[in-house]
């Protein structure tokens, strides 16, 4: 069983999935949520977080330096004893002391194929050009922006696709089942 904390910086959609399938689906007994961590004090997920009882620390990064952030942040997380640390829509850098000192236990999903696309906005990268298909991946962090080992990926079919809402909506289903089916597999050993 592993203990794993999710980093959320917003509506923690990715989060909510998850915290779905530990409840009660493909994760259930393979891994508990031992924290929801924000770096964000008013992101929307935290509070579907605490509706789902899971213990919640937010801690504000605005103003803050990378290095001294993250390292309160690695103090916060000390008692924990987290296994992974599941990035699901946390819109922070990470430093490299933080990711020293979680070698391959930090996975982040990210909404492009990170060999094609990195960064922000990449729906709308795959909206405007056009692309007939994109894909979602999820990869371990390293210390560059989405340029961590691929673990998994799956595509997202945007044929007939009529608008940038329409890319997300699609985009975002496969996310949800992407990333708890590759969490499954990865704690099944
Ligand atoms: C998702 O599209 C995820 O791939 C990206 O940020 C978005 C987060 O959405 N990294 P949510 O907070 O999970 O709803």
């Amino acid at each position: 069983m592993k203990n794993i904390a999710i980093f959320i910086s917003g509506r923690g959609s990715n989060m909510q999935q998850i915290i779905g399938q530990v409840k009660n689906g493909i994760l259930k007994d393979l891994c508990n949520i031992s924290l929801v961590f924000s770096n964000y004090c008013q992101a929307l997920g935290l509070k579907v977080a605490k509706e789902n009882q899971i213990q919640t620390l937010c801690l504000d990064s605005k103003g803050k330096k990378r290095v001294e952030y993250d390292k309160e942040v690695l103090t916060l997380l000390h008692p924990f004893e987290i296994d992974y640390i599941v990035l699901a829509g946390y819109m922070r850098i990470l430093s490299p002391e933080f990711i020293k000192t979680y070698p391959q236990r930090i996975l982040n999903i990210h909404p492009a194929d990170t060999r094609s696309f990195q960064g922000l906005n990449a729906y709308k990268w795959a909206y405007e050009n056009l692309l007939k298909e994109t894909y979602i991946t999820i990869h371990y962090v390293d210390e560059g922006v989405d340029t961590g080992q691929v673990i998994a990926q799956q595509k997202v079919d945007l044929t007939g696709v009529n608008s940038l809402e329409e890319v997300e909506q699609r985009g975002l289903q496969v996310e949800y089942e992407l990333y708890s089916k590759t969490l499954a597999k990865l704690f099944s050993g």
